[in-house]
């Protein structure tokens, strides 16, 4: 029988996605081919704090620990972390001259939103030259920063809502004109968002002067940049995309919302079942829209040089226009997100789909280690 693959799942971080983050690793955790993989978990604390693999264990939910529990080991109890030293391949512990603790084959950042998503633990992956999977570097921090990622989608022509963004300093300094500036762009209804966050957290809709002053506070509260775009008035579908060079894309999802009380996919909508919004899969639209959602996704992936995986989401509108509003490059992988459910639909199971997200991230790795590094 061949080797099993050691496959390193970072999970929890220091962002205010850190509980999704858990969830979406313990189904990873669940899904996962054990005859192929030995998973080695590893925790982040919402402090930052690198978790031993028995302490990581610890965080996540009652079921995958106990299925974590009865296959072999659960890795040891002293405190690890990774460098970014290629010498020094995978897990290293710190308490005794940073020897090798777990020697890791592939690592699966399963985390969500800053430190997590963003490009700077791929900056560290990269540095210590271990394979890993999802967007690299720079896919990541173009993904996160919406003010980034949507000139990347208008110069690849796709179409986007009307938007602007300036500094929480800006705005400290000269509220007024900011807003005068904002009425006069975007107008109203107007959605105000962090730039760098993800799970609609400090995300909220402003109808006049005063609820957009306040949006831009709480905005203010999460970010140095903050985003203001036109409202759009739309069905909210997504797409799912996993590849290197040549991405595929799912069938695209659809949260079809049976309340109007659901303003919008915030929080809880989008990670408890509310009853409010339900996530329907392949979405209700035509051959046509479904194939045009899927080239678009692909354009938007390869906008941001995306490699592994994404998630893609879009607005359509009563009249027909798709707009892409974001790519996600670790969307949520817990059992009610719509990335998994996505491939599901498509006819491919989640187990396979995590196989192939491992094959993609030893594509990469050995993709960029063909680079001459010598002049
Ligand atoms: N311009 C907009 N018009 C209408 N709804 C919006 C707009 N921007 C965001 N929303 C609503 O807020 C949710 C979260 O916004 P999004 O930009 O996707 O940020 P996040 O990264 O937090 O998911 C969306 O799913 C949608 O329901
Ligand atoms: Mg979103």
């Amino acid at each position: 029988m061949a080797k099993k693959l050691r496959i390193g799942v970072i999970f929890g971080g220091r962002s205010g996605e850190h509980e999704v983050s858990v969830r979406s690793a313990g189904a990873v955790i669940q899904a996962i081919d054990a005859s192929k993989y030995e998973v080695v978990p590893i925790a982040i604390t919402k402090e930052g704090n690198w978790l031993a693999p028995a302490a990581a264990a610890d965080l996540l939910p009652d079921k995958t620990r106990r299925l974590l529990s009865s296959r072999s080991r659960s890795g040891g109890d002293e405190d690890v972390t990774i460098l970014g030293d290629p010498s020094r391949r995978g897990l290293v512990r710190l308490d005794t001259n940073g020897g090798p603790a777990e020697p890791l084959d592939v690592i699966f950042p399963v985390l969500h939103g800053t430190y997590g998503e963003d490009g700077t633990i791929q900056g560290l992956l990269e540095m210590a030259a271990v394979p890993f999977v999802g967007c690299g570097t720079l896919a990541s921090a173009c993904g996160m920063d919406k003010a980034i990622m949507k000139a990347l989608f208008k110069g690849a022509g796709l179409p986007i809502c009307n938007f602007i963004w300036f500094l929480r300093s800006e705005w400290e300094r000269a509220g007024e004109k900011v807003l005068r500036r904002v009425i006069r762009q975007i107008g109203f209804p107007a959605f105000v968002k962090p730039v760098n966050l993800g799970s609609s957290v400090g995300i909220s809709k402003a109808t006049d002067r005063a609820s957009l002053s306040r949006a831009i506070e709480l905005a203010g509260r999460y970010d140095r940049k903050i985003m203001v775009e036109e409202a759009i008035d739309g069905r909210e579908l997504e797409c799912a995309v996993i590849g290197n060079d040549k991405p595929q894309a799912s069938l695209p999802g659809e949260y079809v919302v049976h309340d109007e009380a659901a303003r919008f996919l915030d929080y809880a909508e989008k990670y408890s079942s509310t009853g409010h919004v339900e996530f329907v899969v392949p979405a209700r639209v035509s051959k046509v829209v479904t194939k045009r959602i899927q080239k678009m996704a692909v354009t938007a992936y390869q906008a941001i040089d995306g490699s592994g995986f994404s998630r893609v989401d879009f607005f359509l509108r009563p009249d027909g226009q798709l707009l892409v509003n974001e790519i996600n490059t670790i969307p949520g992988l817990t059992d009610v997100s719509g990335f998994p459910k996505m491939w599901e639909a498509t006819g491919v199971p989640f187990a396979r789909v995590i196989d192939q997200l491992i094959e993609f991230a030893i594509e990469r790795h050995r993709e960029r280690a063909r680079n001459e590094t010598s002049i």
